[in-house]
């Protein structure tokens, strides 16, 4: 059984999936169970910071940034994409990111209320954050 917008990779080949519409199925890909990906909410504070943050740039637009401090964006360790999910489950966006673009996306201003941010780094996973 999935639910709605749950992420799930295969460990064999890596194909990354998330559900749009649940079923009573499970996801299977080459030949064993995909695990699903729950996001991380709680950062080390040695390590690179991960958490998508709610912020103004210096132009005073609304952005999510990934991590307080910017993550990096380098080819063997950046963000491979942003989602952001309306705070009523019913409008998501994903936006893809490469090496040396900035760690961040615009956030549109005709959000219904609370929004949540999902982050994926190659290396550290799935990170998740919340406006205010
Ligand atoms: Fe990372």
């Amino acid at each position: 059984m999935t639910e709605k917008l749950q992420m799930y990779r295969c460990e064999v080949c890596g194909n990354f999936v998330q559900v749009l519409l649940a079923g009573a199925g499970e996801l299977v890909c080459c030949g064993q169970p995909m695990k699903l990906i729950t996001p991380n909410t709680v950062e080390d504070a040695a390590l690179e910071k991960h958490i998508p943050v709610f912020i103004k740039d210096e132009n005073g637009k609304s952005i999510i940034q990934v991590g307080s401090t910017p993550h990096p964006m380098e080819d063997k360790h950046y963000i491979m994409f942003i989602e952001t999910i309306s705070g009523d489950g019913n409008r998501v966006k994903v936006e893809y990111l490469y090496p040396e673009m900035k760690p961040e996306i615009e956030l549109e201003e005709n959000k219904t209320g609370r929004e949540k941010a999902l982050a994926f780094c190659n290396i550290h996973g799935l990170w998740e954050g919340q406006s205010d």
